[in-house]
């Protein structure tokens, strides 16, 4: 497919989850660890992620999303399937599949927090630095991008595309989502 270019590779993801893993078993050295997923997008990077933990690991899942106008969030956030743990007292790891203006996230981590974890920390796949309208910076980050609509890898276009291995760059020039004929993979 032309209109998609791939920004990371299958091989390059897994060998930066691999790090990720790797630094999150040193820290956290044996101890039990509550890992909350934001769905939609963290789901692959939260599966390939938690493949690679060698603590007790439970796995739970919180679904936003923020309201206001489409082209500039308020920053309010509306949560749609809360968790189902008691976070009070546990470790947590929150996963996310791309921190972009930080709002998700500043959101979360507060709400979260005012649960009294034993410890809350952050872990994303991608990070856009330059998009950030609030501070917030992950304890844990994969990748570092520029500004790029990105697709695959549990990133969608119009809920499209996440199931691509690979992560991908929608050119910016173009209107919208590029067609994709299911099956074919971009080059
Ligand atoms: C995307 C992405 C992050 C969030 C990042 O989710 O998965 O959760 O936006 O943006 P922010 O830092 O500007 O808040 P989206 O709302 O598209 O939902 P999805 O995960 O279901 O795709
Ligand atoms: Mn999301
Ligand atoms: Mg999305």
């Amino acid at each position: 497919m032309e209109k998609l270019e791939v920004l990371i590779t299958e091989e390059q993801l897994r060998s930066g989850v691999a790090e990720l893993a790797e630094r999150i078993n040193r820290d956290y050295n044996g101890e039990e660890l509550l890992v909350v997923g934001i769905l939609r997008g963290a789901f692959v990077f939260l599966a390939d992620l938690v493949r690679r933990l060698t603590m007790p690991v439970v796995i739970d899942f919180v679904a936003v999303s923020s309201y206001g106008d489409d082209t500039q969030s308020s920053g309010v956030v509306r949560i749609l399937k809360d968790l189902d743990e008691s976070i009070a007292g546990r470790h947590v790891l929150l996963v996310e599949d791309i921190i972009d203006t930080g709002l998700t996230l500043k959101y979360l981590y507060e709400n979260l927090k005012a649960r009294h974890p034993a410890s809350l920390k952050v872990c994303t796949l991608l990070d856009k630095p330059s998009r950030r309208r609030v501070d917030f910076n992950p304890d844990y980050a994969g990748f570092t991008i520029p500004d790029y609509f990105v697709v695959g890898y549990g990133l969608d276009c119009g809920q499209r595309y996440r199931n691509l291995p690979m992560v991908c760059v929608i050119r910016q020039e173009q209107e919208g989502c590029p067609p994709f004929a299911g099956g074919e993979q971009p080059r």
